[in-house]
Formats: C-alpha cells, structure tokens, sequence
C-alpha cells in the first residue's frame, strides 16, 4: 500500500517548513535586527523578568517577519502561537486566544494593521497588565468582569507600518523595519534551500535566481523549487544556468524579477497615464488590481528598482522604468 498522497498545497507548506531558518546562525541578512532583538531577550533573562517587551517587525511580505518571531520564542524558550489581524473578529475571539496561552508565551499576531478598532481597545490593557475587561449583557443591566490572561509576549507583523494605529504602536517597546536582500545574501540562502532540498546548483545558476529574486528569500525560494522541477521533468541532475533561464522565462519572468503583473503596472503608468503622475486609485482602476496588492507587493519592488517613484502628485514612472520596457523616453523624465 502506499502512504496516502499529499495534495499540492500540503506539500508546499512541508517544503517551506522544512526551509525555514530554525536558528539564528540559519537566518541570513538582517543583521542589526538580530543583534537588537537578542539584546532585548538577554537583557529580560538577565533581570527574570518573565516575559520580554512587546515587539513589532514591519516590511514587506516574504522578507521573514514570522520566521524572526519563531526564532524569538525558541531563543526565549516558549510557546509560539500564531494568529492574524483579519482573524480576530470579536473581542470573544481575542479573549479565547488570550486565556489559553502559557506563562510567557510569544503570541505573533499578523497583519496587526488590520485588526479591528474594537478588539484593539480590548487588546490594550492585555498588553499593559495582562488583564481583560470584557464586558458582560447589554444596556443598564451590562456589566466588566476583570480578567487575568496569562503573561504573555506579542509579536505584531506588519506590511504597513503607517496603517497601524497610534495607540497600538506605542504599546510596542521596540519596532523593528525589515529590508530587501541584497543579492549575496540570496544567493547564501538559495544555496542553504538547494543543499536542504538535495539537489545540485551551479554557482551561475545561483546568480541568475538571485538576480530574479527581488530581494526577497520567499520568491527566491518559491524560485528554486519551480526550476527543480524543470530540471528534474528534464531528466537533468542538477541545476545549471541553462535550465534556470529557461524555466524563469516560461514562468514569464524577466532577468530582474519582474512578472507580467509587475510589468503591467509599469506599462500602465507610462501607456495610459503618459509616465504619470498617478494616484494609487486611478493605477489600481486602470490595471484591475487590488489598492492593497500594488501598494504590498508590485511598487515597492519597482521602487527599489527605481522604475517608479512617489511624488506628491502620484507615481511616476522613471527614465529606468521606460528603458526597461523599451519605450521612448520623455524628456524631463526623471532618473
Ligand atoms: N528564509 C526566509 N528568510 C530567511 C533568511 N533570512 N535566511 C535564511 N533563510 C530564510
């Protein structure tokens, strides 16, 4: 008999389980973070204290925000529970994850700039004095009933820093910015995932995903796995540049990273909006995308390529931005 299949999604969360950094010396890049980060943990052990400050990583998605905070909990030896702004509807929700943690648990809570105004006023005094004041009935006859959650540490990740309200920022003792990759801190973390992954790539074969990468160890990882199977569906033993070129250009993605999505948008701005400027609405409506996805995942990658750059009046597309897609130049069009 053979073991029961895992379907596709089932086998993609197994591969990234199985890549994750699940030590500090495993995660690669982001150097002064880590540095800070374990400075909080050490200094907390050193005065046992039995929980640590509450802490927030923002940055765009992919760049290892979860991973950090698995690596805080593991560093400090507790629970890890995970959780997500949207999935918090009620203030009940927040009080069943709140009351069934441990002592000193790490609490990650995602997307906290989509957490709802009501469960963060509830969220408050959780986070100041570990207590709940849930209120009981409706009307005169409502009542609080003070309740104690266990002492708890809460990771926030965000996408947004902007969009995360006031009073929940500043409940954060230290919040934290990810950055893109740079190029040979991808190429170290591809080779990790291929040795973990047991195949053999070529050390052009590297540099051509780097490159295509967008700085962010999610897609270069995502990456390695869609040319594997290019290479294994070829019969071939190993990864080279070849293959690798060959793959990204049948998944339609350019030597720098860029998919037909990115390329849309950028073609929008300078096609329908003459290089612009434009407003993020006006882009989203033109290219049917989502406000969210253009501002998460499309812009900030093409302004780290200085494709496309904000100004007052909107997005512009830049002398680079038209090059790339080999289109006239306007002048006055900005580097
Ligand atoms: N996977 C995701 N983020 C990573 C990192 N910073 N280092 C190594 N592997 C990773």
């Amino acid at each position: 008999m053979s073991s029961p299949k895992r379907t596709k999604i089932e086998q993609e969360d197994v591969l990234d389980l199985t890549l994750r950094p699940r030590t500090w010396d495993d995660y690669i890049g982001q150097d002064k973070i880590k540095q800070n980060v374990r400075i909080i943990i050490d200094a907390a052990k050193q005065r046992n204290e039995p929980s640590v400050e509450h802490i927030l990583f923002y940055g765009n998605p992919g760049l290892g925000k979860t991973t950090l905070a698995r690596l805080v909990a593991e560093e400090i030896g507790v629970d890890f529970r995970v959780t997500s702004g949207p999935a918090i509807e009620r203030a009940g929700d927040l009080a069943a994850i709140l009351t069934n943690l441990s002592d000193g648990s790490v609490l990650f809570i995602d997307e906290c700039h989509r957490l709802n105004r009501t469960v963060e006023e509830y969220l408050y005094p959780a986070l100041e004095d570990f207590k709940l004041n849930l209120i009981l009935g409706k009307g005169p006859m409502a009542r609080t009933m003070e309740l104690k959650v266990p002492r708890f540490t809460l990771i926030g990740a965000t996408t947004r820093l902007a969009a995360v309200s006031g009073p929940l920022r500043s409940r954060f003792g230290a919040i934290f910015g990810l950055n893109f990759y740079d190029t040979n801190d991808i190429v170290k973390i591809l080779a990790r995932s291929a040795r973990l992954l047991n195949v053999a790539i070529s050390h052009e074969a590297l540099d051509v995903l780097a490159k295509s990468s967008r700085y962010t160890p999610r897609v270069a990882n995502h990456l390695l796995k869609r040319v594997r199977d290019f290479a294994q569906v070829q019969s071939q033993e190993g990864i080279t540049a070849e293959i690798t070129r060959y793959a990204l250009d049948n998944l339609e993605i350019d030597p720098l990273g860029l998919g037909s999505n990115d390329r849309r948008i950028l073609e929008a701005l300078i096609d329908k909006f003459n290089g612009g400027p434009a407003g993020i609405q006006a882009l989203a409506a033109a290219t049917a995308e989502e406000e969210e996805t253009i501002l998460d995942v499309y812009e900030p990658y093409l302004m780290r390529l200085g494709f496309i750059a904000r100004t007052p009046r909107g997005r512009i597309a830049t002398r680079l931005g038209f090059e790339h897609l080999n289109k006239k130049t306007p002048r006055g069009a900005i580097l």
